[in-house]
């Protein structure tokens, strides 16, 4: 292992300074595979079930991690076993290898992992797309498949490119009603969702001093909606004082960049000349001014989610509404981010005020983000302090979702129409208290003595009930397959659009066989029946494609189906490494306009596979057109090698991974 010629010791960023602190295998240079220490894990129940699957099929005692957590806030409606089934799996799971439980009703994964365990300069890696929150703290917080945390949890080591580094530098200082979800929102007008792709975004410059971790943790949660590997602030006197309201002031570092660090790319934002903004449907990053001309009525209005459900979103929503009513049709429901909030709103008097104004309370848990109930009527306008806003997440098709802050969303809950919060006058200012309140009545945490801990473990069974299925496991390879291309998508394909995520199929996710029938619905009702008829088949993608949530389900369910390659003009970090994982060969159009020459029922011959993984490049034959293109494999020694066994857990537990 070592670090790239082009760094030395006093031009680093806060973002390689942790790499190369953590560094186990390879060269810390851009573009490059390493390996890194793991110190944390986090998983949340809808990917958990299938990593739990994964580490108990690793056959380990204890997790190797310093601590790892497994939350439950997705999937919470029990109208049927299979969610309670899945709790059950995942508490017992947990049990068995030393993992902290964290019981329903306890809160959203990140905004709970901030609260108690998140910490200065650790690596963490989480099964959810929105792990990046805990960069708020100067920690490097990644997104990843749920094998690569299972991976994670059961060696204590993540694989991951080396990124480059974006410097966001913030100046100035926000302007009264303007908010933390403005800057990522500006950012992200800016870059697109495609813009962080390939990078961690670090923020730096004097305008970081106005905004708190919470605020930060706003800013690194919705990163991931710019295809970010992760983003991160420095841990500094705000850090300090933040890890000290939450009793964890023993974990406090102070980790700043170097003062020439050496950044990739640059991006300057002026603080004080930012105004409020909101992401208009279908995309995060079709961000546009609040319109002062046109009044957009609205139906719904949704705040939480892991982006804006901290103490002081709430407290600002109720100075906001203090001694107002939310207008007759709007319905206004409220999601705080933990058990904890929810404890400090009702005890100050918080939660009567938005009871007083006729809100509606939800639990403290990711709701509506997953379309886990509140899905807006047919034609719906529903705003949203959450951080995706794709068509049809929401549970409603044909319903328009406008990303905004709380203060916007707050303003526009009186008003009943998408509003300006700087038409409520003077600015709102809201004291946070000396201690956030600390309970861990809903963590089951493992037994602190090593002996006992060992004898518990060994006793626990693990629970699985009829909802959880095996997952599938890929075939080795073979060096030559033929197949039909079964599906031609256009760009920006999401995991959503793959393994669609409504309350409906969320209690699916432990059970791959049900859950294939809806792969690819909301693009071709027909997916599974065309894989069927087809021996299974290959994908051609356009741009970005498997852009959004982590789920691995998003490779699973092609890999059930029999789907052997995708080829797309790029693909989106996680879902790519899912793909791999699972057994399916990505590859990029050499030619983009390759792409326009293949039409569905194509048949294409991808031949002599192993030789050409190695030297990086296909000659992909159209047997349907007599015609030749190429394509390119762009993975390392490592991928390379979890392909010819046919997935990553094979790979993982094979003499040669552990040799
Ligand atoms: Fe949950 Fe939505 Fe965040 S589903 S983890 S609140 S993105």
């Amino acid at each position: 292992m070592s670090i790239s010629k082009n760094l030395n010791s006093n031009n680093m960023s806060l973002t390689y300074k942790i790499l190369a602190k953590n560094l186990l295998k390879g060269e810390l240079k851009a573009g490059n595979e390493i390996a890194v220490r793991v110190h944390q894990t986090l998983t949340q129940d809808s990917t958990g079930t299938m990593a739990y699957l994964q580490l108990n099929a690793m056959d380990v005692d204890k997790v190797a991690t310093e601590i790892s957590v497994a939350y439950v806030d997705h999937n919470m409606l029990q109208s049927s076993f299979e969610n309670a089934d899945d709790h059950e799996f995942i508490k017992t799971s947990a049990e068995k290898h030393n993992i902290v439980f964290s019981k329903p009703g306890n809160g959203i994964c990140h905004r709970l992992h901030l609260e108690r365990f998140g910490k200065p300069g650790k690596i963490l890696i989480g099964s959810d797309s929105h792990t990046p929150t805990g960069g708020g703290l100067g920690m490097l917080a990644i997104g990843a498949g749920g094998l690569d945390v299972a991976i994670g949890m059961a060696r204590g080591l993540y694989y991951l490119k080396v990124p480059k580094v974006y410097n966001i530098e913030l100046r100035g200082k926000l302007q009264p009603w303007v908010s933390a979800k403005d800057v990522i929102l500006y950012v992200l007008k800016q870059l697109t969702v495609k813009g962080g792709v390939g990078y961690v975004m670090e923020y730096t410059g004097d305008g970081i001093k106005s905004l708190s971790v919470e605020d930060r943790a706003t800013i690194t949660n919705m990163g991931a909606e710019l295809g970010a590997t992760t983003s991160i602030f420095p841990s500094d006197e705000y850090t300090k004082i933040f890890l000290e309201k939450q009793s964890r002031g023993d974990d406090f570092i102070e980790l700043l960049p170097d003062e020439n660090a050496f950044y990739d790319d640059k991006l300057v934002v002026n603080l004080d000349e930012l105004v409020p903004l909101a992401a208009f449907p279908h995309s995060p990053d079709n961000v546009h001014k609040i319109p002062k001309d046109k009044k957009l009525k609205v139906d719904q209005i949704a705040i939480g989610s892991c982006t804006n459900s901290s103490y002081s979103d709430f407290m600002k929503l109720a100075a906001i509404l203090d001694g107002k009513k939310v207008h007759p049709d709007v319905s206004l429901v409220l999601s705080p981010g933990s058990s904890n909030i929810m404890k400090m709103i009702s005890e100050n008097g918080a939660l009567a005020k938005f009871i007083a104004a006729g809100a509606r309370l939800l639990e403290a848990a990711c709701g509506p983000c997953i379309g886990m109930g509140q899905a807006p009527k047919t034609d719906g306008i529903s705003l949203r302090t959450f951080n995706r806003n794709f068509k049809g997440r929401c549970g409603t098709m044909s319903a328009g979702v406008y990303l905004v802050s709380t203060e916007t969303a707050a303003a526009s809950a009186i008003t009943g129409y998408l509003t300006d919060p700087r038409e409520l006058g003077a600015e709102i200012i809201v004291e946070e208290p000396e201690k956030f309140e600390i309970s861990d009545n809903y963590f089951i945490f493992p037994n602190p003595n090593e002996e006992e801990a060992k004898r518990e473990r060994e006793a626990v069974k693990i629970v699985m009930g009829p909802n959880i299925k095996p997952f599938p496991i890929g075939e080795e390879l073979k060096d030559s397959i033929t197949r039909k291309v079964i599906l031609k998508t256009g760009d920006n394909i999401t995991t959503d659009d793959i393994c669609p995520s409504n309350a409906a199929l969320l209690p699916f996710r432990s059970n791959i066989p049900k859950l294939s029938e809806h792969c690819f619905e909301t693009i071709i009702p027909d997916f599974k029946e065309r894989a069927e008829k087809n021996n299974g088949g290959i994908v051609v993608g356009g741009e970005n494609y498997g852009q959004g949530s982590s789920r691995e389900h998003a490779a699973l369910l092609p890999l059930y189906l029999g789907i052997k390659a995708v080829i797309a003009k790029s693909f989106a970090r996680i879902h790519k490494a899912n793909l791999i994982n699972s057994g399916i060969i990505p590859l990029e159009f050499e030619n983009v306009e390759d792409y326009d020459k293949i039409d569905e029922y194509d048949e294409l011959q991808l031949s002599d596979i192993l030789n050409s993984l190695v030297n990086g490049r296909f000659i992909i034959k159209n047997i349907t057109k007599n015609t030749e293109f190429p394509a390119k494999f762009n993975g390392s020694e490592r991928e390379l090698k979890i392909l010819k066994f046919g997935g990553y857990l094979k790979f993982a537990t094979s003499d040669e991974f552990l040799s």
